[in-house]
């Protein structure tokens, strides 16, 4: 399936390949974000989500195809050229993947700390200012261990967003809470996407969500796109996949 002509892409990937074995996890991807758009990846459990998001950090290496990132071509960038992508890129991990030894404000400014030469002072506040955002703030000094689900999301969330990214990346950001807590959630990527002009991909396999937030929504079987499209039109697909999955979403 070809990707619509558009001009300001942020994240446009190409013919993207990747396999395990003879498992063929990515498939001949394309897709393109433009700025300040939301991205709806849609698929089952276990087919391929966090292998997607994490090729387009380079945290693994596809097989072939081209993965751009803000006009970068990221596919065997060096490390530390692609350490100046990803400090550009917000990544909110499945299950937040918060550090279990550190505070939520000492999460919050791991990135600072590694990526900026930020004092101490400089580096609280900036996180305080995100967690307040995320509406963390009284959480400060807890330990993650004493969150919920919901508030290791935010914390993670805060996390991606401390370096001021221009896209941010969610892996399931919604799976495994409450709908009351899923939608605070949704409402935050929402907030972003609109004060911020933030461009999105979020991977999920929740269609409430992809509802809620998406500017347009492709959904893969297989490692495949069998639908790329408004979530409207979703409905209107002759693809089985695509209608089983809007039968039992
Ligand atoms: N490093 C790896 N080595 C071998 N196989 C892998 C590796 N990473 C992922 N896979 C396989 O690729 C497939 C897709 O994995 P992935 O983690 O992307 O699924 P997912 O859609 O994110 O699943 P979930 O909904 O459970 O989070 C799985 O079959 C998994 O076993
Ligand atoms: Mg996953």
């Amino acid at each position: 399936m070809t990707p619509p002509a558009q001009g300001n892409a942020v994240i446009r990937v190409e013919s993207l390949f990747k396999a395990f074995g003879s498992l063929k996890v990515i498939n001949d991807v394309n897709l393109n974000v433009n700025v300040g758009e939301t991205l709806v990846v849609l698929c089952r459990s276990g087919t391929g989500k966090s292998v997607l998001l994490k090729l387009l950090i380079g945290l693994q290496q596809p097989d072939s195809g081209s993965i751009q990132m803000l006009g970068q071509e990221i596919t065997q960038l060096a490390e530390k050229p692609l350490n100046e992508v990803r400090k550009k890129v917000g990544f909110v991990f499945q299950n937040a993947a918060l550090y279990d030894s550190l505070t939520v404000a000492e999460n919050v400014e791991f990135p600072l700390k590694y990526h900026t030469a930020l004092t101490v002072g400089q580096r609280r506040e900036q996180a305080m200012e995100i967690l307040t955002r995320v509406g963390m703030q009284d959480s400060a000094l807890m330990m993650p261990t004493e969150l919920s689900g919901g508030m290791k999301r935010r914390v993670g969330l805060a996390r991606a967003l401390v370096l001021k990214p221009k896209i941010m990346l969610y892996d399931e950001p919604t799976a495994g809470l409450d709908p009351i807590t899923s939608e605070e959630i949704n409402e935050l990527i929402l907030k972003l996407q609109q004060e911020h002009a933030m461009s999105s991909i979020v991977v999920t396999h929740e269609m409430h969500s992809a509802q809620r937030i998406s500017n347009h929504v492709a959904m893969l079987d297989q490692g495949s796109i069998v639908f790329d499209g408004n979530f409207s039109d979703m409905k209107n697909s002759d693809n089985k996949f695509v209608s089983l999955f809007i039968k039992n979403g």
